[in-house]
């Protein structure tokens, strides 16, 4: 019998940005499909090469090479306006996407009102907002848990009937709401344009092609959205997304098996961001965290907002190295701690006299507790080798990998597709 291949998940582990759509560009060339299994258009990932930049918001960052077969799965939320606009964009320049780019009819469909039904509830939610990216995720994935939403396969069949009744019923949840002040009648027309355009995609069930695929041996890469603290399991609920963002997302988000799973790589910064509401017990409000935030280019790719910036937090990374069943680490952005005298890793959480070393069920009123380690003068960004990292540099990778008790086998040192060391 032929060896089966394996789906191998990259996943953000602490609160998305993590350098994901980086990481899975250089890793592209190794896999035979690169598919996303979760969240949708409120994802902004990165990817910079050859001075070019492109951030992808629905479509998986294996696109740019012309080799591979890219999957939107079932797990994944879907606004076709959206995704029309970033994959005309792509065309424009020069990249071919439909015959390489598969879309799940299990996939749910993000309607407009979905969007103005996610600005209501965050306006009714007042001082306790999430802080969503307005993309209409929450009430997205709420119609499909209520069994009331539209999938991707329905748009090849009597789709007005079905468009109709389910806008008309977000029209009264709206009214009850007493939110009636939107219009979405521009929107509307640019969606129901994606909505064509997106038929001359190939939509699929994607969860057999998968599996298809893996038995004769192809190997998947599993393209993660957003990070563990926002899964809405194990997150930092109710400030979380409405997803399963984890290694058992995967499962769910592509329909493939547990043993199917090989890899679990786990991305994380040299320090920590959040954007949006919600408890962050490493936040920095000082002139730090805005030298963070400075260096790091640490603005929202999707909203532009701030990222909240503080140190690296163990907690965080060992219950998601624990959850996602992690078996290597992946450091980004270490060139941006480059010139700081000292740096910081939470390695508890502190309330109320109680020192926890592992994430409490509620981390709201959470202090760090700081173990403090020599910063490093070099830059890192020129660095091509891990023989030319400074000692400080070295001891902190060591010391991060004795407290995870994993392996740190890539480094990324700059955002460019070159500027990643693997170890
Ligand atoms: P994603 O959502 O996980 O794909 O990450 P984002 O694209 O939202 O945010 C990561 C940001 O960091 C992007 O602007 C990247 O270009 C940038 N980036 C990625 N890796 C590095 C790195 O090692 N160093 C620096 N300085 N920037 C990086
Ligand atoms: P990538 O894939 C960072 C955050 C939002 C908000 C919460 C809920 O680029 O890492 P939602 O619109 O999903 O209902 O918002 O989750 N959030 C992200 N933060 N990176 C992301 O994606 C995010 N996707 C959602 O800011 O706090
Ligand atoms: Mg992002």
């Amino acid at each position: 019998m032929k060896q089966q291949g394996k789906v191998d998940a990259l996943l953000g582990i602490v609160f998305g940005d993590e350098g994901k759509g980086k990481v899975v560009d250089v890793f592209t060339p190794r896999y035979d499909i690169v598919a996303r299994f979760a969240g949708g258009p409120n994802a902004g990932h990165t990817i910079i090469f050859e001075g070019k930049k492109f951030v992808l918001r629905s479509i998986p960052s294996g696109i740019f090479d012309p080799g591979k077969l890219n999957i939107i799965g079932n797990g994944c939320v879907i606004a076709p306006d959206l995704f029309m606009a970033e994959a005309m964009e792509l065309e424009s320049a020069g990249y071919e996407l439909r015959n390489r780019l598969h879309i799940s009819k299990r996939a749910h469909l993000i309607l407009p009102t979905h969007r103005v039904l996610d600005r209501a509830y965050e306006a009714a939610k007042g001082k306790n907002k999430v802080g969503t990216t307005g993309k209409g995720i929450g009430p997205t994935y709420s119609d499909k848990a209520s069994r009331t939403g539209l999938r991707v396969g329905d748009i090849l069949e009597d789709f007005p009937t079905k468009y109709a009744a389910l806008k008309a019923r977000h029209e009264q949840i709206l009214r009850d709401l007493h939110y009636t002040d939107y219009d979405i009648t521009e929107e509307e027309q640019r969606w129901l344009q994606g909505v064509e355009y997106m038929r001359q995609f190939q939509l699929t069930d994607t969860e057999i092609e998968i599996n298809k695929a893996l038995q004769e041996g192809k190997n998947v890469l599993a393209e993660g959205a957003q990070g563990t603290m926002l899964d809405i399991d194990h997150g930092t609920y109710p400030f979380v997304s409405s997803s399963s963002t984890t290694t058992g997302g995967v499962c769910t988000g592509l329909g493939v098996g547990p043993n199917k799973i090989g890899e679990v790589y786990g991305i994380f910064k040299a320090y920590s961001t959040r954007v949006g509401s919600g408890p962050f017990p490493v936040e920095l409000f000082d002139e730090t965290g805005d030298r963070i935030r400075e260096i790091g280019h640490e603005y929202g790719a999707v909203t532009g907002r701030n990222r909240r910036c503080g140190w690296v937090d163990l907690v965080a990374l060992r219950y998601a190295i624990m959850i996602n069943g992690v078996t290597q680490l992946i450091m980004m952005k270490s060139d941006v701690l480059d010139g700081f005298e000292t740096i910081r890793a939470c390695v508890a959480y502190e309330r109320d006299g109680q020192v926890m070393h592992d994430m409490p069920f509620e981390t709201e009123g959470c202090k760090a507790v700081y173990r403090d380690l020599p910063g490093w003068k070099e830059d890192l960004s020129s660095m091509t080798s891990e023989e030319q990292f400074p000692q400080a540099f070295r001891d902190y990778i060591h010391f991060l990998e004795e407290e995870l008790q994993t392996p740190i086998t890539i480094l990324s040192v700059g955002p460019d597709r070159a500027q990643t060391i693997v170890r």
